[in-house]
């Protein structure tokens, strides 16, 4: 079995909102390793968060047009992560290990994307509708849970929740039973659709309505997951969840929203708002479980039918910590 860190670190992870870097160096955390990511005349970069020469915090550094510039004595280094200069010894050669450990880093889909090892081992989630100008966005501000990766997206993915955690938002705590579903499996992820009788909440005096809501999840391996809401009421809406891992037992969600652009004065706030009440009704039961790690193992926890979603996400995410695919067991 691979390390938490070794198996997850070929996977390219969100480490900021596109919108939360600016001009200045922006700190971040993934498996373990401190970075800082920055904007560079051509893209982004992130390198180790320290500097080479005395460990300064280079989030405390300045932008230059060579590249990142430490405060403590100024030594800059490009986008690879090689010092370019040293002003306290101009005109003589840089030593060679004057460098900082450098990764690669993409921006897309409005997330900072970075990936620990030299060879990303799958490419980043395909989700078109978000670069042809179709959708809206809107995110929310970043979900900071003291729970693991693979056990918030299993939430995510958990049909047989909706019933009891999100009474009140769209809940409906009189469909306790969870029809058969199907789920589609491949190298890449998992896909699962159901249909859902959501009940809006009571609203000005107006008892609560029964929504009836198609639900459609996809997840990229390890932790991107998308989730298609199609009420017959409510405006039609996609989330999209990607959870980033600080370590096996602490992530980070980005999570945001897309929606038809003419719904734009209308939408996001509605969104934002009753979101947040979701993700709280969620985050109160993640946080709680026991272990924090996601169990990547089969035996240590029990398997029904409903559960057969999360159940072939979580044979996807052993099979990647042991290296070789993994048969699920067949859900009592
Ligand atoms: S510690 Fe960064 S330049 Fe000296
Ligand atoms: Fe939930």
């Amino acid at each position: 079995m691979r390390s938490y860190q070794e198996a997850f670190s070929p996977y390219w992870h969100p480490v900021a909102f596109s919108h939360e870097l600016k001009e200045r160096p922006l700190a971040a955390r993934l498996l373990e390793t401190e970075l800082v990511v920055w904007r560079t005349g051509s893209g982004v970069a992130a390198t180790q968060r320290y500097c080479a020469h005395r460990g300064a915090d280079l989030c405390g550094g300045q932008l230059t047009e060579e590249g990142l510039r430490c405060g403590f004595h100024g030594w800059t280094y490009g986008r690879d992560g090689r010092c370019v200069r040293v002003p306290s010894q101009p005109g003589v050669p840089i030593p060679a290990r004057a460098a900082l450990t450098s990764f690669r880093a993409v921006e897309r889909y409005g997330l900072v994307w970075v990936c620990l090892a030299p060879e990303p081992a799958a490419p980043l989630p395909e989700w078109p509708e978000l670069e042809d100008g179709s959708v809206a966005t809107v995110p929310l501000p970043r979900l900071d849970w003291n729970t693991s990766a693979g056990r918030m997206i299993e939430i995510v993915l958990d049909v047989a929740h909706l019933s009891w955690v999100h009474e009140g938002t769209f809940g409906n705590p009189q469909q306790q039973e969870v029809p058969p579903y199907e789920v589609e499996r491949s190298a890449a992820g998992v896909r699962a659709q159901i249909s859902y009788p959501a009940l809006s909440p009571a609203i000005g005096g107006m008892p609560p309505k029964v929504d009836r809501t198609t639900l459609s999840y996809e997840v990229f391996f390890p932790f991107a997951a998308r989730l298609s809401f199609k009420p017959t009421i409510f405006y039609a809406h996609t989330v999209y969840a990607i959870a980033s891992p600080w370590s096996e037992e602490k992530m980070q969600c980005f999570y945001f929203a897309s929606y038809h652009p003419r719904l734009r004065n209308h939408f996001p706030d509605m969104f934002v708002k009753s979101e947040l009440a979701i993700l709280e009704q969620d985050r109160l039961i993640a946080e709680a479980q026991r272990p924090r790690a996601h169990p990547l193992d089969f035996s240590s926890e029990v398997h029904v039918r409903a559960d057969r979603l999360p159940l072939e996400y979580r044979r996807g995410l052993i099979a990647i910590r042991t290296g070789h695919p993994v048969d699920a067991p067949t859900p009592d």
